[in-house]
């Protein structure tokens, strides 16, 4: 069967990893959530004090990226992949608001962006695969063969989020998390390098109304009409 390659940017907490692990599972194919890469290398600058609120060492983080290994593992039980800094796990400490926080001042950086990109190819050069993020339709993947471009209003976006928080037990307002979510959209958009923007070749979806299981189905037959 042909294996193709699926692009699905948007901005934050449009659900774009859900309908990307939905479509992974029918299909048999790798799911990659690139923006836990972009967590875990800013969980690696927290943790080296390279970067708070109101102070960023970029040049150090520059040269420290070639010390930043990340990995997915699949995790059977769970039922995709989790991500592994240095051969650690830290799937949880990477959804937290404090690395949401500063996750896009990190994704700024062209250099990080370059290393990223690259593991990124390199794992979809067989095609069978599913990635979601920013830039995928644009700059990782400019001939993917179905693009996808998820929004939702800001409201529905960030109470998502927030159930989302809540439900591991995590300490949030609703507020800081409208807050964050809009603010990481306006860095994502507006920044020199890999602008988070839909390209003209994918096919726009406002999930602020529609079910997951409508919007499936419809991505469904689109996909379906390219194996
Ligand atoms: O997808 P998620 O919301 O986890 O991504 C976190 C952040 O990582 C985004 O707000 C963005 O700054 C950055 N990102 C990116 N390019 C990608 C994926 C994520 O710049 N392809």
């Amino acid at each position: 069967v042909n294996k193709i390659t699926i692009a699905i940017d948007g901005f934050s907490s449009t659900g774009k990893s859900t309908i990307a692990k939905l479509i992974a599972n029918k299909y048999n194919y790798i799911y990659v959530d690139t923006g836990a890469m972009y967590r875990a290398v800013t969980l690696y600058a927290i943790d080296n004090k390279l970067i708070t609120s109101d102070f960023f060492n970029v040049e150090e983080l520059i040269n420290s990226l070639s010390k930043i290994s990340l990995l997915f593992k699949f995790n059977k039980d769970l039922g995709f992949a989790e991500m592994y800094l240095n051969n650690i796990n830290v799937e949880k400490e990477i959804r937290t608001l404090s690395v949401s926080k500063l996750v896009s001042k990190v994704a700024e950086i062209s250099e990080v962006r370059k290393k990223l990109v690259a593991e990124q190819q390199q794992m979809g050069k067989d095609g069978g695969i599913v990635m979601d993020g920013r830039d995928i339709g644009t700059v990782v993947f400019p001939e993917a063969d179905l693009k996808l471009f998820m929004t939702a209003s800001a409201d529905k976006r960030a109470t998502r989020r927030y159930k989302e928080l809540i439900d591991r037990g995590d300490k949030v307002n609703y507020d800081e998390i409208l807050f964050n979510v809009q603010e990481r959209d306006r860095i994502d958009s507006t920044r020199e390098d890999s602008p988070l923007l839909k390209s003209d070749d994918a096919i726009e979806f406002d999930n602020s109304d529609m079910g997951i299981n409508e919007q499936f189905e419809r991505i469904c037959t689109l996909i379906d009409s390219k194996l």
